[in-house]
């Protein structure tokens, strides 16, 4: 497969659309694109010897949200890809990539490839970390929110259970470890950004 090529048509689809109101235009392109990159970096870490399912995981990654907001959107970009894809790879790399799609959110079940399970825990995540801010802010530009919104939403009991809860649908230890980091980085930014959203000086 072309990846420059499966790239180009992927921001064809995704990267104007908006596919969230209150994210910008073009972010699931941008995400997916992101997903792709951490996909492949946990195959290369978790499984060395293995390249053989690259460019599957690469396609797979990419277009995996491809008609979010057309529900149940696993379903349907699973069925989408199939004619997409035509003309960028073999019907039996078109059958994978459609599999990752199919099953991208259908975690933690040991059973499945593990070119699926690598696109699974990138997909995750790609939520965490500075991403999460990105995210958040966009967020209550959208709800026209003050400071003190994502403040709340950072101390809260939901968000504590959101973490913990994508924390545990996680497949291999490295993504844990990972997560962790980037948990570690955003809770240092949360207290921070609480100080000075008071107007405290945080030497
Ligand atoms: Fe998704
Ligand atoms: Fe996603």
């Amino acid at each position: 497969m072309d990846r420059e090529r499966l790239t180009e048509l992927a921001f064809k689809t995704m990267g104007k659309r908006k596919s969230h109101l209150q994210r910008e235009k073009g972010y699931i392109f941008y995400h997916c694109e992101r997903v792709a990159k951490i996909a492949l970096h946990l195959r290369e870490a978790l499984f060395p010897a293995d390249a053989s399912s690259d460019d599957v995981i690469f396609a797979g990654a990419l277009f995996h949200d491809v008609t979010k907001g057309i529900e149940p959107h696993a379903a349907t970009g699973a069925h989408l890809v199939q004619q997409l894809l035509q003309g960028y790879a073999s019907d039996r790399e078109i059958q994978d990539v459609s599999e990752i799609v199919r099953l991208h959110n259908a975690r933690l079940r040991e059973d499945q490839p593990f070119y699926v399970r690598v696109v699974q825990d990138a997909d995750i995540l790609d939520h965490f970390g500075s991403q999460e801010v990105w995210l958040k802010f966009l967020y209550g530009a959208h709800k026209d929110e003050s400071v003190f919104d994502a403040v709340r939403l950072w101390e809260s009991e939901e968000h504590e259970n959101y973490v913990d809860k994508s924390r545990k649908s996680l497949n291999f230890e490295l993504s844990r470890q990972i997560f962790d980091k980037k948990l570690q980085f955003h809770r240092m930014f949360a207290q921070r950004f609480k100080a000075e959203s008071s107007g405290e000086i945080d030497f």
